[in-house]
């Protein structure tokens, strides 16, 4: 018997008849006001501003202060995201948070943000997908919304992973910053050419022990801290990523001439540059924020889109590939017509 797969195959959005698809209404994000470069990094463990930039283009990150939790975060850059989309609070039924640093074990960062913007109807929780939490999240958004479940959908990556990497370990430390990112989704019956295309998001839990963070709640008196073989990540990475933005083209009869610009998930630029020439993309229509990001997980792809829509860059009617892959493994691709 052939099961459904994970990838939703199916014709760009609505007609009057069908369910409505969703739109993406509004972005926002936001970064934490302390920038550490990488010859701060290098006056306190042995690495070099040289071997971060060639290795992974990553020049600077933005380190959270203690406020500046993964609620505070998301709370600010869900914010942004409904004010560029126009609307309030109100206009929100439903939250979903990717993080893999919330600030306890529950009540869920998605609900604390929920009370944070006062929001007291529809639902809200959390989702685990490390790295690749923002597309879960939208896919998942995408299918609740065309359930006729909600209507006005927060989906927000948000992380402080400065609070969980071993500053000793020059292999991981060196790679990540803090950030949120947030989008604003909506049940769209209106404009047929515009939406969440298709949504395509894997797990292989063999993998599990090539980056994960050690430790966790109920496993007592263990520090939590990312551990990351980053060669085997890097290895199955360039894979599973060719995989998925190949999966997306391939269900909806598109080619890379199709495609505007490709937002991935910030992890490595060598990473970035070796999914741009698959595509056949230029340079200039890949979004790149990691050199002064680092990776922010689940935050990266929502921190990218916001800083190419402000700009100019993505403009209405544009065709966007995001694609991402993290801890368990898990990985996926969306493509979504702006
Ligand atoms: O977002 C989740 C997904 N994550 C990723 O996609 C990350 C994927 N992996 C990577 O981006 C790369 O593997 C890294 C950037 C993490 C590492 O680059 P690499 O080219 O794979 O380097 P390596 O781990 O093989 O290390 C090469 C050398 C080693 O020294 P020896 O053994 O050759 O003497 C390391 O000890 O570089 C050394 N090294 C460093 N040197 C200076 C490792 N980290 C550092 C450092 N500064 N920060």
């Amino acid at each position: 018997m052939t099961l459904p797969s994970t990838t939703s195959d199916r014709a760009p959005c609505t007609t009057p008849d069908r369910a409505p698809c969703t739109t993406v209404n509004g972005v926002g994000g936001y970064l934490p006001e302390r920038i550490v470069t990488n010859d701060e990094l290098a006056s306190r463990i042995d690495t070099s501003d040289a071997w971060i930039r060639e290795r992974t283009g990553i020049t600077q990150r933005h380190i959270a202060s203690p406020h500046e939790t993964a609620t505070f975060m998301g709370e600010q850059a869900a914010r942004r995201a409904l004010d560029a989309a126009g609307v309030g609070p109100d206009a929100v039924d439903a939250i979903i948070v990717g993080t893999s640093t919330p600030d306890q074990g529950f009540p869920a960062t998605a609900v604390a943000i929920q009370g944070a913007l006062g929001v007291t109807r529809g639902f809200a929780f959390d989702l685990s997908a490390a790295c690749s939490g923002f597309v879960y999240g939208v896919s998942i958004a995408d299918a609740m919304i065309r359930a006729g479940q909600c209507h006005g959908v927060l989906v927000i990556g948000t992380e402080v992973y400065s609070r969980i990497l071993n500053w000793q370990d020059r292999g991981t430390c060196v790679l990540f910053g803090d950030g949120a990112g947030a989008v604003f989704l909506r049940a769209n019956t209106e404009h047929a050419d515009r939406g969440i295309i298709s949504t395509h998001i894997h797990a292989d839990g063999r993998y599990g022990d090539i980056l994960y963070i050690d430790g966790a709640t109920g496993q007592t008196a263990k520090p939590q801290h990312l551990v990351m073989n980053g060669r085997e990540v890097f290895r199955h990475a360039v894979g599973k990523l060719a995989g998925a933005v190949d999966e997306a083209l391939a269900a909806n009869h598109l080619t890379h001439n199709d495609i505007d610009w490709l937002v991935p998930h910030q992890a490595n630029l060598r990473i970035i540059d070796a999914m741009g020439k698959r595509l056949n993309l230029r340079p200039e229509q890949v979004v790149i924020t990691v050199d002064r990001h680092a990776n922010t997980s689940a935050a990266s792809i929502p921190l990218a889109l916001d800083e190419a829509v402000r700009d100019g860059r993505i403009q209405p009617g544009h065709l966007i590939l995001i694609e991402a892959l993290g801890g368990g493994l898990t990985w996926g691709s969306a493509l979504i017509r702006f």
